[in-house]
């Protein structure tokens, strides 16, 4: 039964694939003059644009189906603002911390760019919970629309992966020492933890090897595979068009015109989100902790982004397997489309998915609530000791090593190897 229900829920999604990468999409390539001949002869592009700017939407498409377009919008700052950092940030164990200190101190308006990049890179996060939630209560994640929802969870991780590399660029105390604890976290999962920790790190422990690879991921690589992901999402969300509100039925000749009146709503939408961006940049700059130390593990961690936040309140407040309990449930949600498979969308047909979904979206928010209430924590007992011994750096109360600058000597001496530079 099960097997069954797999093998036709791959099936779909093939098809869905199949549809999206069709020979009309290489008409992209004729934008950037990669395309001439037969092909591009046979391809319609100013009839599609045609048809796509005269094209309808059902009349049940109103502000709340405004959070992808918004979602997109944040996406498409943190690339441009992302690029222009890239003009002036210097990714090596030497020179990160203080490149960020000389954007956010010298460049012209590049405290706002900075800062308007790790707003964008917060609200996103949340665009993307709301559209989610929205998706998820309108049963939009049931057949034929299961592909539109797999790629949308597969987006979220992307953009999950691009905040976790983009947080230890800044080379601060707070960026490396929290990522040496989700790294010592991953090394401790079961299966794959050790060989992910591995690969990520690229050494025995966070080092300028850890900055590099965290660095092509979050500039070459997760670009590349969002944009791709986008792409395929777009193409099946309009495929099957927006999932109807149970019981609708359009009149006949009904629906609105995607331009202006749905367009117009997502300009004014991503303008108001544009605005509260800026602003949060401009009132609330994300504070610079001491350069990274890697020989001495601060006080306190700060949080700069909102999982992070979201990761605390449930440590905080229901342990680590509260922590692992939340994702647990975050994993049956994305499954759901497998199991949950009928026409039903009202929440009294789905009980059991409803509950699922409104314990995942509201814990969200209460524990992004009381996660960003905590100001700093300290790190994880033992990880002082646990790393020093890792990087096989004598601890200044060993005999060996009783003169602290040996000691930094030492460690400084590690981390330059391991920055492979
Ligand atoms: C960068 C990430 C994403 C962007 C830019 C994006 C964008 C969009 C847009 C513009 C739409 C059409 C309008 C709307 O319904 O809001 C849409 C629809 C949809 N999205 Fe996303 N999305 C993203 C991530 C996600 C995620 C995380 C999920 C769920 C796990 C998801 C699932 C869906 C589904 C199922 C639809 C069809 C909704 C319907 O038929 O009513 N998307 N997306």
């Amino acid at each position: 039964m099960a097997e069954r229900r797999v093998r036709t829920w791959l099936k779909h999604i093939g098809a869905d694939i199949r549809e999206s990468t069709d020979a009309s999409l290489l008409a992209a390539l004729r934008l950037v003059g990669l395309l001439y001949g037969r092909i591009d002869r046979n391809l319609p592009i100013d009839e599609a644009l045609r048809r796509a700017w005269s094209r309808r939407l059902p009349s049940h498409v109103g502000w709340k189906h405004a959070f992808g377009g918004i979602a997109y919008l944040l996406f498409m700052v943190l690339i441009a603002s992302g690029v222009l950092l890239s003009f002036y940030y210097r990714p090596s164990v030497d020179e990160a911390y203080h490149s960020i200190q000389y954007i956010a101190t010298e460049v012209p308006f590049g405290w706002l760019l900075r800062d308007l990049h790790v707003w964008s890179a917060n609200l996103i996060v949340l665009a993307l919970m709301a559209h989610m939630a929205r998706v998820f209560f309108a049963g939009a994640y049931k057949p034929p629309r299961e592909t539109s929802w797999l790629v949308g969870v597969l987006l979220l991780f992307g953009v999950l992966a691009f905040g976790a590399t983009g947080y230890l660029l800044p080379w601060d105390q707070w960026a490396y020492w929290t990522t040496t604890e989700v790294m010592d976290v991953a090394r401790s999962a079961p299966l794959i933890g050790g060989a992910a920790a591995s690969f990520l790190t690229g050494d025995v422990f966070v080092s300028g090897a850890t900055l590099s690879r965290f660095f092509a991921l979050h500039v070459i690589v997760l670009p590349w595979i969002v944009f791709g992901l986008l792409v395929l999402h777009f193409v099946v969300v309009r495929k099957h068009g927006a999932a109807p509100p149970a019981g609708f039925q359009e009149r006949a000749g009904g629906g609105v015109p995607f331009f202006p009146n749905h367009l117009l709503r997502i300009v004014i939408a991503s303008a108001l989100v544009l605005a509260v961006a800026i602003s949060l940049a401009a009132l609330f700059p994300r504070p610079i902790g001491d350069p990274a130390t890697p020989f001495e593990v601060p006080g306190e961690l700060v949080s700069t982004w909102i999982v992070v936040d979201v990761s605390l309140g449930l440590i905080r407040h229901l342990g680590v397997w509260g922590f692992i309990g939340f994702s647990a449930l975050g994993m049956l949600l994305v499954l759901l489309p497998l199991v949950d498979r009928g026409s039903a969308v009202r929440f009294r047909r789905r009980p059991v998915a409803a509950a699922i979904g409104l314990v995942f979206f509201l814990g969200f928010l209460v524990f992004w609530a009381l996660g960003s209430r905590v100001d700093s924590v300290t790190p994880s007992a033992g990880v002082e000791a646990r790393i020093l011994e890792e990087r096989a750096v004598p601890l200044p109360s060993t005999p060996e090593a009783s003169d602290p600058s040996e000691v930094e000597a030492t460690a400084a001496e590690a981390i330059e190897e391991g920055s492979g530079e």
